[in-house]
């Protein structure tokens, strides 16, 4: 990757709703790498690597692990909220193949996530109904926020533990004595993450249980990993190591710059990473901004102005449809790519990308490329895209492009100025209450049929697929690097 060659630090992000590929970009750049850190989110993250015939889906280990055998570091960084459970469990599957994790360390000051946190996410989900993926994540970080809350070094220190663990009860007890048992109950008993050691009917806590559980189980496990990250990234910075930070989510579903309410807790820009690794934003050389392409996904709820079928599909999506139900209802996948009804087209996509979650196995709801949330979404993460699942429309006679959304709400001031209806919108609106009324205008593209999954230059790519990158490029003022046109390492053209 000769692009590579004068730098030292680079990341990964994502410029849509997650979902774009990092973790087959992190493990092929990770060969490059000799330290790779995750910065962001925590186990709300599924990022699925394929090498040949094996598949890996990693929530909270770094991308760049399946290399560890190279020697090199794996680093999971104070930004990450960490569940140690998740962790062991991904270090269990590592072993079960043969991969001993050796180089990986864990930073002394991400936030701990606890049992708690994840029955709170899932019991507020029923009402507040965002679609989260039920891992703790907004409590944790709400948390953190609020000055509560523990820290991985806290398993370093069992008494001091203890006692921050049953002062943070004591700042929960009033939010605890106020949930509905029976709801808490059903969640208990529906969820494997949660059941056996922490419910205890009369106080919702079983300290000894949990005590137990993290400082004999999870300690002891993790205490040789866990360490200063932020210095030895720092120190790897100063060495001249090649450093590669691996985004989670991504930008539309951050806190800072998501579309509000349907967020993660977490800042997953550029910004967010750099700081969650130990680096500031000005350190990194190079951002991998990932894209799918020529359509996007998003799983959970929220707007979604591009989306095959609008909201029948949002609601379809968060009915808990699975893919064995999808391959089994539906075999004619070339058909439904080219169906006039956008619902029933959007199926067939979702077949042939295989958008299923990695983490809550959900159907993704997906829509065509949004170029205005594109240029939204890069002048955080900046000008230099990677398209990914290009190979996924092959077949598709007709690829629409967003290139505006025309606004059909009531009248409203958004940022100083009035929205009216029927007013034509160009930039971006974050705020869900105004984009879940933009309708989007489209530009319309010939398709092609040829495979172009085995293809290793851009210059044998089809010209309809090369007529649309031009244009994305145009529109965006950005440039398409990499063109990713299949799962695996091998199937990336480098331009
Ligand atoms: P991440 O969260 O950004 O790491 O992405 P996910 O792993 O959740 O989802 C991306 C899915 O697309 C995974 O199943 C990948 O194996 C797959 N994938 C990645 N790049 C390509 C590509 O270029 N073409 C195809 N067909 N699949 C891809
Ligand atoms: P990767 O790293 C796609 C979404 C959830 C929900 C919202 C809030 O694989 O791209 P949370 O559990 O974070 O509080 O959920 O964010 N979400 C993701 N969607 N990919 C992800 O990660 C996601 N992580 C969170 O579906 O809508
Ligand atoms: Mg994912």
């Amino acid at each position: 990757m000769d692009l590579l060659n004068n730098k030292k630090v680079v990341a990964v992000v994502c410029n849509q709703w997650g979902d774009t590929g990092k973790g087959k970009l992190v493990d092929l750049i990770s060969d490059w790498a000799d330290v790779i850190v995750r910065g962001t989110g925590g186990a709300n993250a599924g990022h699925t690597i394929i090498v040949g015939d094996q598949k890996f889906a990693f929530h909270l280990i770094p991308s760049g692990i399946l290399r560890d055998v190279n020697g090199k570091t794996n680093v999971i960084g104070r930004g990450v909220a960490f569940d140690p459970r998740v962790l062991i469990e991904e270090i269990n599957v590592l072993e079960n193949n043969g991969i001993r994790v050796q180089n990986l360390k864990i930073s002394h000051e991400a936030p701990l996530v606890l049992p708690f946190h994840l029955l709170l996410d899932r019991y507020k989900d029923q009402s507040e109904k965002v679609g989260t993926t039920g891992r703790g994540i907004g409590p944790l970080y709400t948390d953190n926020v609020s000055r509560v809350g523990l820290f991985v070094n806290d398993l370093l220190n069992p008494e001091l533990f203890k006692e921050k663990l049953e002062k943070y009860y004591e700042t929960k007890s009033l939010l605890l004595k106020g949930m509905n048992k029976n709801k808490v109950k059903k969640i208990l008993s529906h969820n494997h993450l949660l059941n056996g050691y922490f419910y205890n009917p009369k106080t919702l806590i079983d300290f000894d249980k949990l005590t137990k559980l993290y400082l004999e189980n999870y300690a002891e496990q993790l205490a040789p990993f866990i360490t200063n990250t932020g210095r030895l990234v720092q120190q790897a910075k100063k060495s001249g190591k090649n450093i590669l930070l691996e985004g989670a989510q991504g930008i539309l579903l951050s806190i800072d710059y998501g579309t509000t309410k349907y967020q993660t807790s977490s800042d997953c820009s550029i910004e967010g990473l750099a700081k969650g690794s130990g680096l500031k934003e000005s350190d990194v050389d190079y951002v991998f901004g990932i894209t799918k392409a020529f359509y996007m996904t998003r799983v959970g709820n929220g707007p979604f102005p591009t989306e095959f079928g609008g909201r029948k599909s949002e609601i379809y999506c968060s009915e808990g449809h699975t893919e064995t139900e999808e391959k089994a209802k539906y075999d004619n996948i070339e058909d439904l790519l080219n169906s006039n009804n956008e619902f029933e087209q959007g199926i067939g996509i979702r077949l042939q990308g295989g958008e299923y979650g990695a983490t809550t196995k959900r159907t993704r709801r997906n829509g065509w490329l949004d170029l205005v949330a594109l240029k939204y979404a890069m002048k955080t993460n900046g000008p230099n895209l990677t398209l990914t699942k290009v190979d996924v429309l092959t077949g598709v006679n007709k690829i629409k492009l967003c290139v505006g959304y025309k606004y059909l709400g009531e009248q409203i001031n958004y940022g100083g100025k009035t929205l009216r209806k029927n007013d034509i919108i160009t930039e971006f609106p974050r705020f869900s209450e105004v984009l879940y009324n933009c309708q989007p205008i489209y530009e319309t593209y010939n398709g092609w049929n040829e495979d172009i999954s085995g293809l290793k230059n851009y210059s044998e790519l089809p010209s309809n697929v090369k007529k649309i990158v031009k244009k994305i490029e145009e529109f965006t003022e950005g440039n398409v690097d990499f063109i990713s046109v299949g799962p695996d390492r091998e199937q990336t053209i480098f331009r």
